[in-house]
């Protein structure tokens, strides 16, 4: 009997929360109309809430969980977190978002680790939104259409859970057939982008950007100060700072924005695989 659906999110500028916001949501709406007691719903922000220790979630739980996709993969910040988090006959929805160019192997990377954890996944999803990097790439998406497409998503997804559920015989629970996934499972350590956050001097050393900073790239003392080695360029510090003093800056800069705005603009769709 499923009791509570989790959306547990890593979303450095908030993007990937919305979409797993969304579809924890919908999710628990359909389940809900199927069972006599009401669905519990919470979410994990796994920026504020890190894993850091064993945790394991019942088979009373789903888990609908998203990720964004950096330079093709999943941070591996949170492939390290992921490590931690254990299902027991648990379901699980996982998604990642991305900013209009391709999700390379982000998706299959998640699947597979999640499989691994000893979760059951329903279905895999990949969903388009802003690139917080440079903010004219897939400046509107997700867009009315990849609504339409993140609830029919929820929609196919509640439906499989259904019939899987009515699979059950006297706790012999029937086993989720393996999803074909786009993308390989990376053997290679992720790349990094060259590209790292500066604090201007509208900074008043408030030290959000320094908390949030999910690798600790940030100098405990002097903001203004980025281990270009640790940071992965994933924006968080962008988005916490009170002050919008935080941003990209450079020629280098300037240069990929030129470039990428161009390779990043054709119309990529949300994708599924159930
Ligand atoms: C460092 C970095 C690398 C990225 N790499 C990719 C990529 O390989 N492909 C892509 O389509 N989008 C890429 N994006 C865009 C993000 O995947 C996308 O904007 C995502 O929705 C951000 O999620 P968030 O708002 O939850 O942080 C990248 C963004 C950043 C900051
Ligand atoms: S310093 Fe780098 S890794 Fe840390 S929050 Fe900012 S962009 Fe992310
Ligand atoms: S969050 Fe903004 S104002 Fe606060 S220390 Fe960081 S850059 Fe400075």
């Amino acid at each position: 009997m499923i009791r509570n659906v989790v959306g547990m999110f890593f979303s450095p500028s908030g993007e990937t929360a919305k979409i797993t916001r969304k579809i924890t949501t919908e999710l628990s709406e359909r389940l809900d109309e199927l069972c006599i007691d009401p669905i519990g719903r919470s979410f994990v922000d796994l920026l504020k809430d890190p894993i850091k220790e064993d945790r394991t979630l019942d088979s009373e739980t789903i888990v609908v969980m998203g990720m964004p996709v950096l330079s093709g993969r999943i941070p591996e910040v949170c492939t390290e977190m992921l490590k931690k988090l254990h299902g027991n006959d648990t379901l699980a929805i996982v998604l990642v978002s991305y900013g209009n160019n391709t999700y390379g192997d982000a998706l299959k990377e998640l699947y597979c680790t999640v499989c691994d954890q000893n979760f059951g996944v329903v279905s895999a999803g990949a969903f388009i939104a802003r690139n917080p990097m440079f903010g004219t790439i897939a400046e509107d998406r997700p867009d009315a259409y990849d609504l339409q497409q993140i609830i029919e998503f929820s929609r196919v997804s509640a439906n499989k859970i259904r019939r899987f559920c009515g699979t059950e015989i006297q706790g012999m629970k029937a086993r989720l057939a393996p999803l074909n996934v786009k993308g390989d499972l990376p053997s290679r350590k992720p790349s990094r982008f060259p590209i790292h956050p500066v604090a201007g001097s509208a900074c008043t050393n408030c030290g959000r950007c320094r908390d949030i900073c999910p690798v600790g790239a940030i100098n405990m003392d002097d903001p203004r100060k980025v281990d270009g080695k640790k940071c992965i360029s994933c924006s968080a510090c962008i988005a916490a700072c009170p002050e919008g003093a935080m941003s990209y800056a450079g020629p280098l800069y300037a240069a990929s924005r030129v470039a990428l705005e161009r390779l990043y603009n054709k119309r990529q769709d949300p994708e599924w695989f159930i």
